[in-house]
């Protein structure tokens, strides 16, 4: 274990303490899921990777609606895949070429039930104005830096109500984790209840 990271490692124990201070959700999940017809979703950061895309659009039997974006242009396979699920993509660097309110505007979208955001640093800049502005249900966010980075965007984010309810560590990149949050407002749409305080 270098040093990285073992503090990595740390600020997971500290963050975990949080969580359990804190409201606790049901573990052990990695999304929720509602099959209410349209719900619609967020992809940023492609990469000409559309698994968690093509797992959403499968597990709502194709009742979604799919925006995704990239810095770059997809290859033509990704971009005939996402056709063939009647989705949308968008290039361009978030937030500055491409603001994450545009592809609502552009999509005629009011709100989002799942967002997906790993863009290798736009999320410091592009998330808080948009869950400002938008109604978010849940946000799947892998987080790239030193652990006091992580902390800072989690804050942000929980300032919008959000809730923690499952870390992945990234075995392949130390300095990155992935985190699953959920808004407090959706949790009985979804079917979630907080577990009670366990240290008051
Ligand atoms: C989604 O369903 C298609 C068609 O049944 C299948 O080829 C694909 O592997 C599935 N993808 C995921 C990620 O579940």
């Amino acid at each position: 274990m270098n040093a990285n990271s073992g503090s990595l490692s740390v600020f997971l124990i500290f963050l975990v303490l949080m969580i359990t201070i804190s409201n606790l959700l049901t573990l052990g999940k990695t999304e929720f899921f509602d099959y209410q017809q349209n719900s619609r979703i967020l992809s940023l950061g492609l990469n000409n990777q559309i698994g968690f895309d093509e797992h959403i659009f499968n597990e709502t039997e194709g009742h979604c609606t799919l925006l995704g974006a990239d810095l770059n242009e997809q290859n033509q396979p990704t971009k005939n895949k996402y056709t063939k699920m009647n989705g949308q993509l968008f290039s361009g660097r978030i937030p500055d070429q491409l603001p994450i309110s545009e592809m609502m505007k552009k999509s005629g979208k009011k709100s989002v039930e799942l967002m997906k955001i790993d863009i290798e640093g736009g999320e410091f800049n592009g998330l808080e104005p948009f869950i400002k502005e938008y109604p978010v249900c849940q946000i799947f966010i892998e987080i790239h830096g030193a652990p006091a980075k992580h902390l800072q965007m989690l804050q942000t984010i929980a300032k919008y109500k959000f809730r923690i309810f499952n870390v992945d560590v990234n075995p392949l990149c130390p300095l990155c984790c992935e985190y699953s949050l959920i808004n407090e407002k959706c949790m009985e749409q979804f079917g979630v209840t907080p577990l009670d305080i366990m240290i008051p």
